[in-house]
């Protein structure tokens, strides 16, 4: 366990690295629902690299990308293809922070750091987790400006909300052996429990099977579930991720919906592509979760998923991988009282998964 408390006060954003950060923007708008809010790059002072900060509901990503190849988000590109760089917490003291997790074992990547325009001052820093991917520490209560400094407003027009609410919980990907040491790392460096523990058992098919542990900040705000790949007779779609993100990374992030039939809706209208359920899925569902408050017709012509445990039932639904490589891919989910993360749906999803990867030819 960890020996100095880091209190952590929520997902502040996601930073994605991406080619092309002007026109992930506009896909993150037109597909998703969310609104570009605001831009940095060579008009705001800023010479190396281009952001842009889209935002629904609580939801922020901040899609960034280089302004030349010697860049490190050109190199983080090339080898990993667009994805999660970082996922950001927002903390109420950075230097304390920095100094405790450092103190708990962590590799800082990004010491205290203090950026200032006329707005106030912005206090970050960073630490590596798994792969390439980093956890940034934010204090806002200093600063009064857009963001942070060197980022203007965007007046671009207003998009149809999907109705996402926040990050529910992102998801990474490691190596066979490499789950523990990171359900460790969380627990040591930032004080993280674990909540549930999935074993091959849990999930597997026929052909392929995973792990996984889902470890949660103490104050249970913020979830991060880590899978690792498990022996089965063919490649599980772990080891698709690992090969084509060349190595480990986030693989998908789930977000919070207050009504997922309205959200799968606009979601499919602008072109979004959700894994396929087979019919047979719901023939059993009544006798599997009991009675639920959503029409079972409705949830079967928009592919919704459904789960109950003990506290109550979650709705949710996964997309096929938003990118050319088979890597990143979203969950839409609406709890109503399970705090679980579907376990019940994951062989469902899993032989679905397969037929994917078998058109990809990486099965
Ligand atoms: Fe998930």
């Amino acid at each position: 366990m960890s020996t100095e408390r880091v209190p952590l006060e929520a997902i502040d954003h996601l930073e994605y690295f991406v080619g092309n950060a002007f026109q992930a923007a506009h896909f993150y708008r037109t597909m998703f629902g969310f609104n570009i809010v605001a831009h940095s790059g060579l008009t705001t002072g800023r010479r190396g690299q281009s952001s842009y900060l889209v935002e629904q509901g609580k939801v922020r990503f901040l899609l960034t990308s280089a302004l030349s190849p010697d860049c490190p988000v050109a190199r983080h590109c090339a080898l990993h293809g667009d994805g999660v760089h970082s996922v950001a917490f927002r903390v109420n003291n950075v230097e304390e922070t920095i100094n405790a997790v450092k103190a708990n074992g962590a590799t800082v990547v990004k010491p205290l750091t203090t950026w200032q325009d006329s707005f106030g001052e912005l206090h970050f820093a960073a630490i590596k987790t798994y792969g390439d991917t980093v956890h940034t520490f934010i204090d806002r209560s200093d600063y009064k400006g857009v963001f942070a400094p060197k980022y203007e407003l965007v007046e671009s027009p207003k998009t149809e909300s999907a109705g996402l609410l926040a990050v529910d919980h992102v998801v990474g990907n490691v190596e066979l052996g490499a789950m523990g040491h990171w359900a460790d790392y969380y627990a040591r460096v930032l004080g993280f429990t674990q909540l549930a523990h999935f074993t091959d058992k849990d999930i597997s098919t026929e052909y392929t099977a995973l792990m996984s542990k889902v470890m949660q900040s103490d104050n249970g705000v913020i979830k991060f579930p880590i899978n690792e790949p498990a022996e089965g007779r063919k490649k599980s779609q772990i080891d698709e991720y690992l090969d084509f993100y060349r190595g480990p990374g986030v693989q998908h992030v789930a977000m919070t919906t207050g009504d997922i039939i309205a959200t799968v809706k606009r979601l499919r209208a602008s072109g979004i592509e959700f894994l396929y359920v087979p019919d047979a899925y719901y023939d059993e569902l009544v006798s599997r979760i009991g009675k639920i408050d959503e029409d079972l017709a409705e949830l079967k012509k928009w592919g919704v998923l459904v789960d109950r445990d003990d506290d109550g039932y979650l709705l949710q639904i996964f997309t096929k991988p938003v990118e050319d490589r088979p890597t990143l891919f979203y969950e839409i989910i609406q709890r109503k009282g399970s705090r679980g993360f579907g376990v019940g749906n994951f062989k469902a999803l899993f032989v679905s998964i397969e037929e994917e990867q078998r058109r990809r030819g990486t099965l």
